[in-house]
């Protein structure tokens, strides 16, 4: 297992390029189950989420190379085999997104029930009911969800809440289903937008994806299609935090600015400058950080999974904030180990804490408990006066290409240990 080992207390100046987006790719990798032929994506982040699902779909039969620096190109023509194993979605939900493809291509699915995780409950109630209302038979059994379904047949699905995960799902199934299906009370999230226009390459007919109501009209056949991801909304967030954390300046090269206003919107209102440029955002620290209180929502809302990046800010802020968080129902881990390098944060109830502002944060050994929680403990150890050590790295790795390579190229004293190397050598001092 790795650490990061962060000195703290340098202000991050210069340039950061976002990479594509992980929300955004996992869903994209899925769709290519739908295809006849292959698939080229481009600007794929290099990412342990990423060979997570690229490991599920070799395992579907899917072939896959790299054609170069972040491209990879994929042909599903010879998937045989429609069973996604616990031993590969437990390490990653978003694998149970291919659940969808499968059943509608091939008429049957088995794909182990994703499970718990550190962050909360996570159902897939409304992947499932979104899919019975098409037509398929669905069993759970043995920590299995085993669906199977001649054609699908085109329906309107509400959904109950605007589930991510269930829009994709439920879009991709839709693609090849017999007639139209309506998605209404759909997530707005911009990689669901990304994925209709992927699939759409494909030969899907799909309108309206990135509002609240999704309209698709069943084909039967899609083509492998080129496609270039989306870049990462919430790289390019976490990395404002860390100009604003430091009070340096970055300038966040091809940043998604359109996708980010609820976070732009909430770092002006602590102080920060942001300003769009040609090329990305450029984001400058403010001298003091003023208190805000925010809340977690669906898109265009303020994402959670920038909540505990801004907690760690918060903590260096110049009074008391708040902070509400309304889509999962335990994300608030990293509270504590923030508390360990000083901050004085305290959970309140399931879903808000209050954060007193406190003049420094020092350096600490924290632990990473998720990925943005620890994102979020990086964040403070570059704040932090002396040495921080952030173990398990390897969460932080299933979302963040190099995140010490960024921040050590824009001044961050960061470096990356590998646990068990030993401090010296045998027969050394
Ligand atoms: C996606 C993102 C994740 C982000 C989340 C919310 C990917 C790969 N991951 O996750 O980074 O934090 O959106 O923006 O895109 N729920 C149910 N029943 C369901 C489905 C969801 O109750 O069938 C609940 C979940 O338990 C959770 C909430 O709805 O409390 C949001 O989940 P969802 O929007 O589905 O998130 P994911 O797609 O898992």
């Amino acid at each position: 297992m790795h650490r990061f080992v962060i000195d703290g207390g340098t202000p991050l100046e210069s340039e950061i390029t976002i990479s594509g987006a992980k929300n955004a790719v996992l869903p994209i990798f899925a769709a290519t189950l739908l295809a006849d032929g292959p698939c080229l994506i481009s600007n794929v982040p290099e990412l342990r989420d990423v060979t997570t699902m690229l490991k599920v779909l070799e395992k579907l039969g899917c072939r896959w190379e790299q054609e170069g620096p972040g491209t990879i190109r994929i042909d599903p023509r010879d998937v045989r085999c429609y069973d996604a194993p616990y031993d590969l979605v437990k390490t990653m939900r978003a694998s149970f997104i291919v659940l969808g493809p499968l059943l509608t291509k091939y008429g049957s699915a088995r794909v182990s029930m994703p499970g718990g995780c550190a962050i909360g409950v996570r159902q897939v109630d409304l992947h499932l009911k979104g899919l019975a209302v098409m037509g398929a038979r669905i069993e759970t059994d043995e920590g299995y969800v085993k669906a199977t379904c001649s054609r699908l047949r085109g329906a309107e699905v509400y959904l109950d809440f605007p589930s991510v995960g269930a829009t994709e799902n439920i879009m991709l199934a839709a693609t090849l289903a017999e007639g139209i299906t309506i998605i209404k009370n759909a997530a707005l999230e911009p990689e669901i937008a990304d994925l209709a226009t992927f699939l759409n390459a494909m030969g899907a007919k799909i309108t309206g994806a990135g509002g609240s109501v999704i309209e698709i009209t069943g084909v039967t056949s899609l083509l492998g299609a080129n496609h270039r991801v989306i870049p990462d909304r919430i790289e390019t967030g976490t990395y404002a935090v860390a100009a604003a954390i430091t009070r340096g300046q970055l300038l966040l090269k091809d940043a998604p600015v359109s996708m980010i206003e609820s976070v732009i919107a909430k770092l002006q209102e602590s102080g920060v400058e942001v300003a769009p440029r040609d090329t990305g955002l450029l984001v400058k620290g403010p001298a003091q950080i003023r208190p805000v209180d925010l809340t977690t929502q669906p898109h265009p809302g303020f994402p959670t999974d920038l909540q505990a990046p801004f907690m760690a800010y918060l903590t260096l802020a110049a009074g008391s904030s708040t902070i509400s968080e309304r889509i999962f129902e335990n994300r608030f881990l990293h509270v504590a180990e923030l508390r360990r390098m000083g901050a004085d944060a305290r959970v309140q109830s399931t879903s808000g804490t209050v954060i007193h502002g406190v003049d420094h944060l020092s350096g600490a050994q924290v632990m990473a408990g998720d990925l943005r929680g620890g994102a979020s403990l990086v964040l403070a150890a570059l704040a932090a006066r002396g040495r921080s050590e952030v173990s398990r790295v390897y969460h932080i790795d299933r979302g963040y290409v190099r995140m010490e390579e960024k921040l050590g190229r824009v001044g961050a004293r960061i470096r990356r240990e590998d646990d068990r190397a030993p401090e010296t050598r045998p027969g050394q001092p």
